[in-house]
């Protein structure tokens, strides 16, 4: 099944516009400082895992766990890329934008086809797909970080053919999003499947698929069983209702809404900041930056109208469907500390949230769901477990809303991936490892962070020797 024909219209070419500030530390260009000690031996081990990772043209994100090319993986994967090869981080982008359909979706996963269809569950006979390039894809998407990490890849190495290329391809990610995923009829966007939060078995999505019937067809095969213990997976109950729910999309040929329909938090604020990464890019290549801020603030309004919780100073989830707010937290109510627009008010209530509920500042891992939670699993995929894209984010936010806190956020990065390794997740009190190993975004984005200039004074305290090369 292939989706409708879409036709780009033309880059409009109009004066420059100053873009408001970004939430990015200033990029010099792949690291200009060789870290020292252990931190020396964590940039050699990151660059270890994405070269063992690359297939020539992507990144997979785990050799084992998942043998293809994932959207937000890509994403997260490219900005730590650009700090040792930029190259490669334009090849990830390019290859993945590569697979984007007609109506301008970018799919969640783009199949490798040298890989059987057992490997990974759901594969190509599943999703039943191809897109117009001939890959065999999903029909789901994940959530919209692809701007910034383009932009971040320029940043890293100037390269103003690169952002040619891929402005139109952003461009029409963000069409798709707006013409076809406005479902509340605000200018929020809603997700149709629990995989395309990202965060798929979520303590949040625990009320809106208890109601979500588990069809007898949609049986789930669990390949993923065979790499990493059951105790850290979703449960065969939630891989039930994944399926079915995937299967109605396809079934209804990829549009319109499915039984979970969900306004994110996380997904929305990174649409945002993407738009002021596209309004940044247009500006390089002689398009129109007014209407991306524009968008930008439209979009950083209806987050807060719609998301914002000023009783328990959080975001949240809105299920579409009933209209209600979701009475489940989880660190996705935390992104929107990525929006260049929000408040100092919000902000600051935010970082309260993340320090108090979420013990930030207390020498634990951020965890995927607050520790005090009745819901909490400290080992368990997105019930608990710490993970390093979502702190990242965090870490992002915090340049601007908390730059005393942001570098010790850098630090207990690094210091997952240096007691634990490039794990998949980890235990958010003891530290322990979970998942994978050599997980691609997790020594993506460690790479990310050493080459932070802002990371340099911790170097310093923690090796305490001069970081002088
Ligand atoms: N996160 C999903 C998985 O675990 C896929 O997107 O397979």
């Amino acid at each position: 099944m292939i989706p409708p024909a879409h036709s780009s219209p033309p880059v409009s070419h109009a004066s420059f516009v100053t873009c408001p500030p970004v939430t990015c530390p200033p990029v010099t260009g792949p690291a200009v400082t060789a870290p020292i000690g252990d931190d020396a031996a964590i940039r050699r081990d990151a660059i270890r895992v994405l070269l063992a990772n690359w297939t020539g043209a992507y990144t997979v994100p785990s050799r084992t766990l998942y043998p293809h090319q994932w959207s937000w993986d890509s994403a997260f994967i490219a900005m730590g890329n650009a700090r040792w090869s930029p190259r490669r981080a334009r090849i990830e982008l390019l290859t993945l934008f590569g697979a984007q359909w007609r109506d301008g979706r970018v799919p969640h996963i783009v199949f490798n086809p040298a890989v059987t269809e057992d490997a990974y569950f759901p594969g190509p006979g599943f999703w039943r797909v191809r897109a117009p390039s001939g890959a065999h894809t999903s029909g789901i998407v994940q959530p919209p970080v692809h701007a910034l990490a383009a932009w971040r890849v320029h940043l890293a190495e100037p390269d103003r053919a690169f952002l040619y290329r891929i402005y139109p391809r952003l461009d029409a990610q963000h069409r798709y999003l707006r013409g076809s995923r406005r479902m509340s009829g605000t200018e929020l966007v809603s997700i149709v499947h629990p995989w395309e939060s990202g965060m798929d078995n979520s303590p949040a999505w625990d009320s809106p698929l208890a109601v979500v019937p588990a069809a007898p067809t949609a049986r789930a095969r669990r390949p993923d069983l065979a790499h990493v213990s059951a105790a850290e997976r979703p449960t065969d109950r939630d891989y039930a209702r994944y399926t079915a729910i995937a299967a109605s999309y396809r079934d209804a040929g990829y549009t319109g809404r499915t039984d979970f329909v969900i306004e994110d938090p996380l997904f929305n604020a990174l649409y945002g900041a993407a738009e002021v990464a596209l309004a940044r890019i247009a500006a390089v290549v002689d398009a129109d930056p007014g209407p991306h801020l524009r968008r930008a603030e439209e979009i950083t309004q209806a987050v807060l109208d719609r998301l914002w919780d000023p009783v328990s100073g959080v975001f949240r989830a809105r299920d579409v469907r009933t209209g209600e707010m979701l009475p489940e937290d989880s660190v996705a109510g935390l992104v929107p500390l990525i929006l260049p627009g929000l408040s100092t008010d919000v902000a600051d209530r935010l970082v309260a949230t993340a320090t108090r509920r979420f013990g930030l500042n207390d020498g634990m891992l951020l965890p995927s769901y607050p520790p005090g939670g009745a819901a909490f699993e400290p080992s368990r995929y997105w019930r608990g477990p710490s993970w390093i894209n979502t702190t990242w984010l965090i870490l992002e936010g915090l340049r601007a809303a908390d730059p005393e806190l942001a570098p010790k956020v850098g630090a207990q990065i690094l210091r997952a991936v240096r007691e634990a390794g490039f794990r998949e997740y980890f235990n958010p009190v003891t530290g322990e490892g979970h998942g994978c190993g050599d997980f691609g975004w997790s020594a993506a984005l460690a790479l990310d962070v050493l080459a932070d200039p802002a990371m340099a004074g911790r170097r310093i305290r923690s090796n305490q020797v001069r970081d002088v090369r």
